[in-house]
């Protein structure tokens, strides 16, 4: 596949937001030229209960400080909710599709003002407080986005904990932000599998010990161990609370919610996104990416246990008036259908989903596809890594029929929102690339050496000026966050990611030139999986890497040295494997795990991880220098035993 073939929108796409490339280049030339008067008038799109006077006070220097709307004051969960109330308050509001394909429900926005009161009273009741942190290990059931929302309009921060994560990684993120309140279920279903939330909590909570109350949905009704003075049933609780519940007054620069994100060292991130520059972006990319039209169905079909999930399941498309769908289940489940019988059912009209779904889909053949009828739909989104032109191509022409435009959208947990993408109806599309920057969004490529390139050229993707999606900090390490983002290049947010532009001015992300992999569109840290694997008593050292994998993306390649005296076998093998899902989450798991009496490296002791790279990716006939390593004899021994053939 050729990337020089563009795909032009058809005649009948039509875009109500933007008609024109002309009028795209136009937006895009105002944004930076003058960003406060672009974002001053932007954000009217939100309530403001007290209109701000300043927009924009940034500094990508220095110690680093973004501040938007700074003097303003508004209420997130009042924007998503209450305004909407005058014109929709019968329009449904959320869809949610559960695990099982007979379970539906519907919410309108008058139902869910109603529910979103009453959560957040109970909360109340439990003694949350304004800047105190709620973390949410919920399914994907609508008390997610209740509880998701209540803690926005009580003035909480929430951080939502992927439910596919294990007691571990769960007690380490509620300990790290100190976090006094715990959300969940029962259990979740994915697939028909149990997921023991309530059970993962207790463990959790046993390793923290801060944990002061527990708020518990019924979902499943199965059986669960109960703390009589810490866990409170929310179906009881909700029973004498009152239904009405004014939204607290926040400032636009109070803190909306962390988000824990792995990076190429250390523990998980604690990703702060505030109150007012949040929501503008995210509302705003929803309607201009997504073209999205009132009265539209949008179905994004991340968890909310992302920032996808975050941002275009629940604050952008409600900050718009959408109607958003709430899927619990799986792609596979109770077959390869499901995400094409939903949307028939549901009448969906814009998709949004990630590439590794769509391989995994496309490999069970286009029967499933077409079983369904699909004429709803007329745009679809891609996130969450590169999409390989086959699967582009399989989503153009068997998914959209050759009728619907795909936006490829770039981002990431730190940006917000969407910063790069085509917008339908202005920009042709070429498959494979997201395309070009989102308004205010200044990039930038940098060759290794630091140096700015320009025009047609490849190098490191940064980011050069503020926009209001952007994170504020790393959650109680402000020298982090500036370390991580702002010390690669001067005055310039680095992404990690490397990027081709073209001669069109066309972006192509290639993947990230960091130790963070992509496994099905889950970042993952190497090092954290290296640390789990360490912290085992039959591994004395462990070098990850990340390996092409079909429908993954990329896989888990480990290899890892036993101590001296201990043998490798396979029950070692499987040991490890259930060792790091218990550590961090089933997400982790290694898919190959190499035993090697050595690795490769350099004399002063640093692991040559290119290498390592080269011999998992299966292409080792260029290796480069390894005139410095310690003993290249090592090296032949790996290609020799290597995994990935
Ligand atoms: C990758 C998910 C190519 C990228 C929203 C980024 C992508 C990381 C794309 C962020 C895309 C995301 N094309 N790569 N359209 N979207 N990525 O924080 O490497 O979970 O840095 O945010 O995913 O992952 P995160």
């Amino acid at each position: 596949m050729s990337e020089s073939i563009t795909i032009g929108v058809k005649p009948d796409v039509k875009a109500v937001t933007l008609c024109t490339d002309e009028q795209y280049q136009e937006m895009y030339a105002a944004s930076v030229a003058d960003p406060d008067t672009f974002w001053g008038e932007q954000a009217q799109r939100l309530d403001w209960i007290k209109p701000f006077t300043k927009v924009k006070n940034t500094d990508f220097g220095g110690d680093v400080s973004i501040k938007w709307f700074e003097d303003g004051t508004l209420n997130v969960c009042a924007n998503c909710v209450d305004r909407h109330l005058p014109e929709r308050a019968n329009d449904v509001a959320l869809i949610w599709e559960g695990d099982e394909p007979d379970q539906s429900q519907k919410v309108t926005y008058g139902e869910l003002y109603e529910k979103v009161c009453k959560f957040s009273n109970v909360l109340k009741g439990m003694g949350v407080k304004k800047g105190d942190r709620v973390t949410i290990y919920m399914p994907m059931i609508l008390e997610a986005v209740y509880a998701m929302l209540s803690c926005a309009r009580t003035g909480a921060i929430h951080s939502v904990v992927f439910g596919g994560f294990s007691p571990d990684a769960l007690a380490g993120r509620i300990e790290d932000c100190d976090s006094r309140f715990v959300i969940t279920a029962d259990e979740g279903l994915r697939g028909s599998k149990k997921v023991p939330l309530k059970k993962n909590v207790d463990e959790a909570i046993s390793i923290s010990g801060i944990v002061e109350k527990t708020l518990v949905i019924k979902h499943t009704g199965g059986d669960i161990d109960w703390a009589a003075d810490r866990d409170i049933w929310y179906h009881e609780a909700v029973e004498d609370v009152s239904a009405d519940c004014p939204p607290e007054e926040m400032n636009a620069e109070d803190p909306l919610f962390i988000l824990y994100t792995s990076g190429s060292t250390g523990s998980p991130k604690g990703v702060l996104h505030t109150t007012g520059g949040y929501l503008v972006w995210t509302s705003m990319t929803h309607q201009y990416v997504f073209d999205y039209k009132p009265g539209e169905v949008f179905w994004c079909t991340a968890d909310v246990g992302w920032v996808t999930g975050h941002s275009y399941v629940v604050y952008g498309p409600l900050a718009n008036g959408a109607t958003s769908l709430v899927f619990e289940g799986v792609p596979t489940y109770p077959d390869a259908s499901r995400f094409w019988q939903v949307c028939e059912k549901h009448k969906v009209n814009i998709f949004y989903t990630a590439p590794t779904a769509l391989r995994a889909l496309m490999r069970e053949g286009d029967s499933y596809v077409k079983a369904a009828d699909l004429s709803s739909v007329r745009l679809l989104g891609s996130v969450g890594e590169p999409i390989n032109p086959e699967a582009w191509l399989w989503y153009y022409n068997v998914v959209g029929q050759e009728r619907c435009p795909i936006v490829d959208t770039w981002w990431q947990t730190e940006t917000g929102g969407v910063m790069i993408a085509p917008l339908p109806g202005a920009t042709p599309l070429k498959p494979g690339s997201a395309t070009r920057p989102f308004f205010g969004v200044q990039l930038a490529l940098f060759d290794n050496e630091g140096k700015k390139l320009e025009g047609a050229a490849s190098g490191n993707l940064a980011v050069t000026d503020s926009w209001p999606g952007q994170m504020r900090t790393v959650y109680g390490d402000h020298a982090r966050f500036q370390q991580t983002y702002f010390s690669t290049y001067k005055n310039t947010y680095f992404t990690g990611d490397g990027c081709r532009r073209d001669e069109d001015g066309y972006y192509w992300i290639t993947g990230r030139v960091d130790d963070v992999i992509n496994v099905s569109g889950h970042r993952m840290g190497t090092a954290e999986i290296e640390s789990a694997l360490v912290a085992h008593e039959a591994v004395s050292e462990a070098a990850v890497v990340g390996y092409p994998h079909d429908v993954k993306g990329q896989g888990i390649y480990a290899y890892v040295t036993p101590p001296v005296g201990v043998e490798p076998s396979e029950e070692l093998r499987k040991e490890l494997v259930q060792w790091v899902r218990h550590e961090i989450g089933p997400i982790a798991t290694p898919d190959l795990i190499h035993f090697t009496p050595g690795l490769p490296k350099t004399r002063s002791g640093k692991i040559m991880r290119r290498i390592l790279r080269k011999i998992a990716e299966n292409e080792f006939s260029n290796l480069g220098d390894t005139s410095t390593l310690a003993d290249p004899s090592i090296v032949d021994s790996l290609i020799e035993k290597r995994l990935n053939r």
